[in-house]
């Protein structure tokens, strides 16, 4: 089973990822997540992408496509994934139909996570990441059991995102409204878009989420 996730930064599309990996066995895929790794390792690509991050601005179409493409083809995406932040522009979204019909592959499910511009600021700038396992955390929504401690592998280092101010996140609002939001209707147009509420508590939304899939 492959699935979009879409959304507003901070709708909860990487939280409800997660937890969606462990349901159904499915792999998520984070363009995020990946750049950052890019970033982190000093790479072409990561060289490109760092102040476009850093500004709130979206990478190049074409760079997206050709890092997504070839992790689709590693083994651990046979069972299925969940695509978290592409596509993100309607020509990501074409790109995206092409190259899985080349593979032989479709989309299942595509869920937009709904939830209000101001929320997200205040969801954005107080999360925070375990260094070690990846497990996401708030300061206020989603505190580990023990503070300062991982719920999930023990370790006391955690990591803040450089794009997690409250003037970036407004930029990637201003992106997201402006080059994102018209794929919501690119996708109702062909029948397979499902809505879900965000504004929800973290549960709440998993368990629609699960209704919405089956
Ligand atoms: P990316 O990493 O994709 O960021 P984003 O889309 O802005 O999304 P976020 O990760 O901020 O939000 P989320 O919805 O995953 O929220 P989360 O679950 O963490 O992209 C970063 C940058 O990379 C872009 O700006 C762009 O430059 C580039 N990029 C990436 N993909 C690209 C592409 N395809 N094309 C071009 N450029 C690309 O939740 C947020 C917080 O809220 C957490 O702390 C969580 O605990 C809390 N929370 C979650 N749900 C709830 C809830 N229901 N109630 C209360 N709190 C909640």
């Amino acid at each position: 089973m492959n699935l979009i996730l879409l959304g507003p930064p901070g709708a909860g599309k990487g939280t409800q990822a997660k937890r969606l990996e462990d349901v159904y066995g499915i792999v998520q895929l984070s363009t995020g997540d990946m750049l950052r790794a890019e970033v982190d390792s000093g790479s072409e690509l990561g060289k490109q992408a760092k102040g476009i991050m850093e500004a709130g601005d979206l990478v190049p179409d074409a760079l997206i496509i050709d890092m997504i493409s070839g992790r689709i083809d590693l083994d651990d995406c046979k069972q299925g994934f969940i695509l978290d932040g592409f596509p993100r522009t309607v020509p990501q979204a074409d790109a995206l139909g092409s190259m899985l019909t080349d593979k032989g592959l479709q989309i299942d499910h595509v869920i937009a996570i709904e939830a209000d511009s101001e929320a997200v600021v205040a969801r954005v700038t107080g999360r925070y990441t375990c260094s070690e396992c990846g497990s996401g955390y708030h300061d206020e929504f989603q505190k580990p059991v023990k503070d300062g401690i991982c719920d999930k592998c023990g370790s006391s280092d955690f990591t803040r995102r450089a794009d997690d101010n409250a003037e970036t996140v407004r930029n990637r609002l201003s992106a997201y409204e402006e080059q994102t939001a018209p794929i919501i209707a690119y996708y109702g147009e062909k029948g397979i878009l499902k809505t879900v509420d965000g504004m929800a508590d973290i549960d709440v939304v998993t368990a629609k989420l699960k209704e919405v899939i089956g």
